[in-house]
């Protein structure tokens, strides 16, 4: 199949653009589009044909649901069975916006979009090119984000050709996405909301909203017996790089020396190595062996953490574009933003992360 990519502007978006991808969506066809978390691979979520080409573009597990994207609240009303008051007072506050809300679902979506859930899960995205995209194809759209199953999502339109060229009808290039990181996702089907995904919506400008909100304690820690994510997608190993990703913990200067003899061991035996680090803490690394065999990567700035979300992806993506066999990174403070951030990255590393004293 061969796949259109066409470039449109934000702001103002091309209408002669949009209304072709609509029609695509309309026929059952796939198309990449952007939001300002990440770029989505969009289906006509009340088709079950088309959910069913999302897993298989992507290589999904099918019990794996997907999020329907609306552009107003009719498009929520005709999916969600009820809607509770302090979901309401989260759309007031939150839509359009990076936050996801789960809901008991109607009828007419179907359990290819949901994986066989009685919910469903439905956001609002803050993007011209997205809002416009669903309200000329008059549905929901069904999309997950648009990288192949287990790399990290596409935060440009370039990633989105690297995954899914040949395989989709058509790719909306509309830039680099604002966020970086996947949408907050909040089960709002119980009596106490619960934060099944952290992302830029925090746990803290929730409880403002709505008072008491929790997290699933599958949201911090390697998935066990005990522990089963809500959300399915967050069991499944995420955001990978090909790398073997090992991240360090404690004071900056002793991580920073504790990198540094790591990668002097490795590049002894010939290993080609990679160091995430935040912009502050650059200068730490002046030290590290010079060469070829060293590709030392600023992430952004550990001060403003929405420039560590936004470039997260495609640092991890650039590595899987180069030799780099062992990639080893600093933690980041995990609150706020920061949690969303953390919780990315473990899974990236296979949660490995040692503790430097
Ligand atoms: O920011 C985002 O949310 C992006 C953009 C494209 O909107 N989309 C996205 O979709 O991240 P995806 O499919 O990569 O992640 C959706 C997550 C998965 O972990 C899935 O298991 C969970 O949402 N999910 C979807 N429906 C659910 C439901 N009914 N109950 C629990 N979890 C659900
Ligand atoms: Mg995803």
């Amino acid at each position: 199949m061969e796949t259109l990519i066409r470039k449109v502007n934000t702001d103002n978006p091309e209408i002669d653009v949009i209304k072709q991808a609509a029609d695509i969506i309309k026929k059952g066809g796939l198309v990449g589009f952007p939001t300002e978390t990440v770029y989505g691979l969009g289906a006509d979520a009340l088709n079950p044909d088309a959910s069913r080409k999302i897993y298989a573009a992507k290589g999904r597990p099918s019990d794996n649901p997907l999020i329907v994207h609306v552009a107003d609240i009719e498009g929520l009303e005709m999916v969600a069975k009820e809607i509770p008051d302090k979901a309401k007072k989260l759309i007031d506050r939150f839509w359009p916006g990076p936050l996801t809300l789960i809901f008991k679902k109607k009828e007419i979506v179907p359990n290819q979009t949901t994986g066989n859930l009685d919910t469903v899960a439905v956001r609002m995205p803050n993007n011209n090119i997205a809002l416009r995209l669903i309200k000329m194809s008059c549905t929901g759209i069904a999309a997950p984000s648009g990288n192949i199953s287990g790399r990290p999502s596409p935060t440009i339109a370039e990633h989105m050709i690297d995954d899914m060229d040949g395989k989709i009808d058509m790719i909306i290039d509309g830039g680099s996405c604002e966020v970086g990181l996947e949408s907050t996702i909040v089960d709002m089907t119980g009596d106490v909301p619960q934060i099944l995904r952290p992302g830029a919506i925090t746990l803290e400008m929730i409880k403002k909203e709505i008072g008491e909100v929790t997290y699933d304690p599958a949201v911090f820690s390697a998935p066990s017996e005990n522990i089963k994510p809500k959300a399915p997608g967050m069991k499944y190993r995420h955001y990978a790089p090909k790398a073997d990703f090992t991240m360090f913990q404690g004071e900056a200067v002793a991580v920073s020396k504790e990198i540094i003899k790591m990668t002097d061991n490795l590049c002894n035996e010939g290993k080609k190595v990679g160091i995430i680090t935040s912009n502050e803490h650059l200068n730490l690394y002046e030290g590290v062996m010079p060469g070829g065999n060293v590709k030392i990567v600023p992430i952004g700035f550990a001060t403003r953490p929405e420039t560590i979300a936004s470039n997260l992806y495609r640092v991890l993506r650039d590595f899987d574009k180069t030799e780099v066999e062992y990639i080893l990174g600093e933690t980041f403070e995990d609150d706020r933003i920061g949690k969303a951030i953390m919780n990315r990255l473990i899974k990236a590393a296979g949660y490995k992360i040692v503790t430097v004293k």
